[in-house]
């Protein structure tokens, strides 16, 4: 199942140039480019001829000309040079053309239609430019459907047991979870307060703040949902009793374009408050990544797939325990925004007013929505 009024991310804006590349957004091929001026296009990648693939063709100004028989297409989607029978054009001779977007160092396009494209429903991910801060990210192609990875990311207990050793901590599983729901939007938050620091965030705080790991730690985990599938997370540790500020923070960003039923490419992102401008620092956080999404997230979640088939998991009547409550509520809120776009009701914002309270509790270390 799909949202199609919705942004979805198609790549990160520094693998977009004036090379033509293609990425498959909900089944469909999508041809991506910049034109002469900087500007991102983004258009069906079928020749409507012998539907060739147009990535396999040529740049010509700001038009595409298809590899196979030469017409050209221009940005618009429309054929505006036909070099066969007299340069007759057609109306059928056309691709479909999406609007698309660049914002928060992402390509975003729309999937919808044209007339509902608002861009007002692209959650805030400012985040990745904020002062303070310096964004590292990557795409990585994951053999799963992109709600069992929603799944994943809305229930960090995993973190004690798939992540033994590197994300690692009991406190995760204990915490009470908080969720909540405003809008369009899902919260799935984790405080764990008192404990000691789970071993890459206290190697971390060690190596960049000369923090000693006997000492005690606070630890946040506050993970934001918006339809289709953006997460924020907000995380890190800090010496007990103090702001955030004085810890080790990073958001991590994760989008989540479906290509199929059971394929996604999957944007991360992490946002941090240390080393910056430091390439050790960067590796670090890169291997971070390479070792727990891609070495344990992705091999499980694509281990599930393939237990389950093309069956959609609540339909096997799974075991519920309370960490599932807010990955529920973003799979129930996600189907009612489906539901609702078949009966042609306007998508829902994913601006929420709790957007401007977490904002305001940045310097805080405490939690500051209620548990549900
Ligand atoms: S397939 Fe593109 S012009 Fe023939
Ligand atoms: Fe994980």
């Amino acid at each position: 199942m799909y949202l199609k009024n919705a942004w979805y991310v198609a790549a990160w804006s520094n693998e977009l140039d004036q090379e033509l590349m293609t990425r498959t957004i909900l089944e469909k091929p999508v041809l991506l480019y910049r034109k002469e001026n900087g500007d991102p296009v983004a258009m069906g990648n079928l020749c409507p001829h012998r539907f060739a693939p147009l990535h396999m063709g040529k740049r010509i100004g700001d038009t595409v000309q298809c590899g196979y028989h030469g017409m050209v297409f221009g940005e618009s989607g429309k054929c505006v040079l036909n070099p066969h029978h007299g340069g007759v054009i057609s109306p059928a001779m056309k691709v479909h053309s999406y609007p698309v977007i660049e914002r928060n160092s992402l390509i975003w396009v729309w999937t919808g239609d044209e007339d509902a494209a608002d861009p007002a429903l692209i959650p805030d991910f400012s985040c990745y430019s904020a002062d303070g801060f310096e964004t590292i990210g990557g795409v990585m192609d994951v053999q799963a459907n992109y709600e069992l990875i929603t799944d994943n990311l809305l229930d960090l207990t995993h973190a004690d047991f798939l992540h033994e050793g590197t994300l690692s901590s009991d406190a995760i599983t204990i915490s009470k979870l908080e969720t909540i729901e405003a809008g369009g939007t899902v919260w799935a938050n984790r405080w764990c307060p008192d404990g000691i620091a789970p071993p890459v965030w206290g190697q971390l705080m060690q190596s960049q703040m000369g923090f000693d790991l006997s000492q005690k730690i606070d630890h946040w985990l506050y993970m934001r949902w918006d339809a289709p599938a953006h997460l924020l997370l907000d995380v890190g540790i800090s010496p007990l009793g103090k702001p955030r500020e004085d810890g080790v923070w990073v958001y991590t960003g994760h989008h989540l374009t479906p290509v199929s039923p059971t394929r996604t490419l999957y944007f991360w992102s992490i946002v941090r408050n240390h080393g910056l401008n430091d390439p050790e620092v960067d590796a670090f956080w890169k291997g971070s990544i390479e070792f727990a999404f891609n070495g344990q997230d992705k091999p499980m979640i694509e281990a599930q797939q393939a237990a389950i088939g093309n069956t959609d998991v609540n339909d096997l009547r799974p075991v519920a325990i309370p960490a599932d409550v807010a990955g529920g509520r973003a799979r129930r809120a996600l189907a009612r925004q489906i539901a609702n776009e078949v009966k042609g009701i306007k998508p829902e914002s994913g601006a929420s007013p709790l957007d401007e309270l977490l904002k305001k509790s940045a310097g805080s270390y405490a939690p500051v929505l209620p548990v549900v």
